[in-house]
């Protein structure tokens, strides 16, 4: 696809509509979602994201809690631990040309969209289900004059609008929670050229525990979710030709994003659950990047 098709083709080109009721729940989720928690941060640096941070956080930078800036500066260092995260999952895409194509499969407001861009120069495709967060995503596009660039669309992630083989690397980040994970791999799978990387940074349950812990499950109820098994995602890739190639816990260094978050006035209620399956190892945070093969 040239350049001066992909800024031509409306954001709107592929609506498949949710393929099942629950997709039409997770739609409006996404379209109604509004939390502080997700905007104020994003209006930091006009970044959106909807995923959580990593890394060690900055207590000089945050200062007193007295001062009455310290809020603001709280907000920031939230933010730039959640776009640490970010470019923790590009790192691990690999080599990508300017004129490769990147997927970003459960995109979100754009976040990770843009960073990939400014990192590769390349196209960045996102596909959402949400109509709010396409158009979101492709104002903020707009905005940086990266439009003809990076695009999303609503579109179902195990349908996904791309020829088979010839995206060079995709991502879910904080996305596979919501789909099978043998139908999401299975179009993964498809859409990338061989040799391609695929990453997905999310938290799973942990089979060393035995069960979805009753905080895992919490979390489910709370975001309309079901989180895999680590066991889960390893089964799933092997099955559609995904090979990992590192598999990074996370978990300790989420660990500091969600304590920080948890004294703030953004909280929403569901950090405790975070905190407390990540320190009973019944939940984890990973990332792992694997190669098609
Ligand atoms: C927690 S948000 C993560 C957003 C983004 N990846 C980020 O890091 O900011 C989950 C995203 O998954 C998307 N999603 C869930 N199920 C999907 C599906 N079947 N097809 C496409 N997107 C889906 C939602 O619309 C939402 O954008």
């Amino acid at each position: 696809m040239t350049n001066t098709q992909f800024a031509a083709a409306p954001a709107s080109a592929v609506i498949p509509g949710p393929a099942t009721p629950y997709q039409g729940d997770i739609a409006r989720y996404w379209d109604h979602e509004a939390r502080p928690v997700n905007l104020r941060l994003g209006d930091v640096d006009g970044l959106y994201h909807h995923h959580y941070g990593i890394g060690d956080v900055d207590h000089a930078a945050l200062g007193d809690p007295e001062d009455s800036t310290y809020e603001k500066k709280l907000i920031a260092e939230l933010h730039r631990l959640e776009s640490a995260q970010t470019d923790v999952l590009l790192d691990h895409l690999g080599a990508v040309g300017t004129d490769g194509t990147l997927v970003d499969a459960g995109c979100g407001r754009g976040g990770s969209m843009v960073m990939a861009h400014q990192r590769f120069g390349c196209k960045v495709e996102g596909v959402t289900l949400s109509a709010k967060q396409a158009e979101f995503a492709n104002g903020r596009a707009r905005d940086l004059g990266i439009g003809d660039h990076v695009r999303a669309r609503v579109c179902n992630m195990l349908d996904m609008p791309f020829e088979a083989g010839q995206v060079s690397a995709s991502w879910n980040n904080e996305s596979s929670m919501y789909v099978d994970l043998h139908d999401l791999f299975a179009e993964h799978s498809r859409i990338l050229g061989v040799g391609g990387r695929y990453v997905t940074i999310t938290g799973c349950w942990n089979p060393r525990y035995g069960q979805p812990s009753k905080w895992v499950s919490q979390i489910n109820a709370h975001f309309e979710c079901n989180i895999h098994s680590r066991r889960e995602y390893m089964q799933a890739m092997a099955d559609n030709r995904l090979v990992p190639q590192a598999v990074v816990d996370l978990t300790p260094a989420t660990l500091p994003y969600w304590e920080l978050r948890a004294t703030s006035s953004l909280v929403t209620g569901i950090e405790e659950a975070f905190i407390n399956s990540y320190k009973d190892g019944s939940f984890q945070y990973v990332l792992i990047a694997a190669d098609r093969v």
